[in-house]
């Protein structure tokens, strides 16, 4: 990876204010977890916390997941990935900088930049270096201090969905083989990012998942 691309990146620096985004394909328990960092954050770090989910989380950006997500035809993949971009760059800016702004303030994202790198950079194959290119510029050049990717294989998540038992989005419908290919896609995007990225198992018990992301939170959030 070139090492001057990675440069233009930065993340948030008012003091005692965090930045954490989710990620993992479809049932990995990025709400489940959320939820719970969630409550830690306000009740024992007495932090001011903003959930925000992508696409959407803006007006503006709900009508975008809609296009997106609704979607009857096959988008080309820049096409889908200039629309997440502009639901982010609208997300930054209304929300996501004035928040991180405020002392003591945590951000925490349902999906966020890693899944345009997983989605469109490797499994629709626009690469890498492709999707950090288009993000160089303010605001989309903003990082989380940290990000949880809970990793699951393709049967779990298959399993998990099928319990969950709602009607199929626009990537849910798509075959297993581009499944695999966003599992392989997010588990190469940690030794990109090893610093901010961390890989937690996430097919054992939600108790278990939530204790190894609070064993990790403790040490960044003192
Ligand atoms: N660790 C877990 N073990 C078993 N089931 C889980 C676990 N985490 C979440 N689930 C269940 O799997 C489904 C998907 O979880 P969810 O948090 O909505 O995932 P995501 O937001 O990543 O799609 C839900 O029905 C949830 O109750
Ligand atoms: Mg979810």
């Amino acid at each position: 990876m070139n090492p001057n691309l990675l440069n233009k990146f930065r993340t948030p620096e008012t003091p005692g204010s965090f930045f954490l985004s989710f990620e993992g394909i479809e049932g990995s328990g990025k709400t489940t977890q959320l939820k719970n960092i969630e409550s830690f954050l306000i009740n024992e770090k007495k932090k001011r916390v903003l959930v925000l989910r992508e696409p959407g989380g803006t007006i503006f950006g709900e009508k975008l997941r809609e296009a997106i997500l609704g979607s009857t035809v096959p988008l080309h993949p820049l096409a889908e990935c200039h629309l997440f971009l502009a639901s982010r760059a609208q997300l930054l800016h209304e929300k996501i900088l004035p928040f991180l702004l405020i002392p003591d303030s945590v951000v925490i994202l349902d999906r966020y930049v890693d899944s345009t790198l997983a989605y469109q950079g490797l499994a629709r194959g626009l690469g890498v270096e492709t999707i950090l290119t288009l993000h160089q510029h303010n605001p989309l050049n903003l990082l989380p201090h940290r990000t949880y990717f809970l990793d699951i294989s393709l049967e779990t998540s298959m399993e998990r969905q099928k319990k969950r038992g709602q009607e199929k989005d626009y990537f849910e419908s798509e075959k297993l083989e581009f499944y695999q290919k966003l599992i392989d896609g997010y588990r190469s995007l940690t030794s990109i990012f090893p610093d901010r990225i961390l890989k937690i198992d996430a097919s054992v018990t939600p108790e278990e998942v939530g204790k190894e992301i609070l064993s990790d939170l403790k040490k960044i959030i003192a």
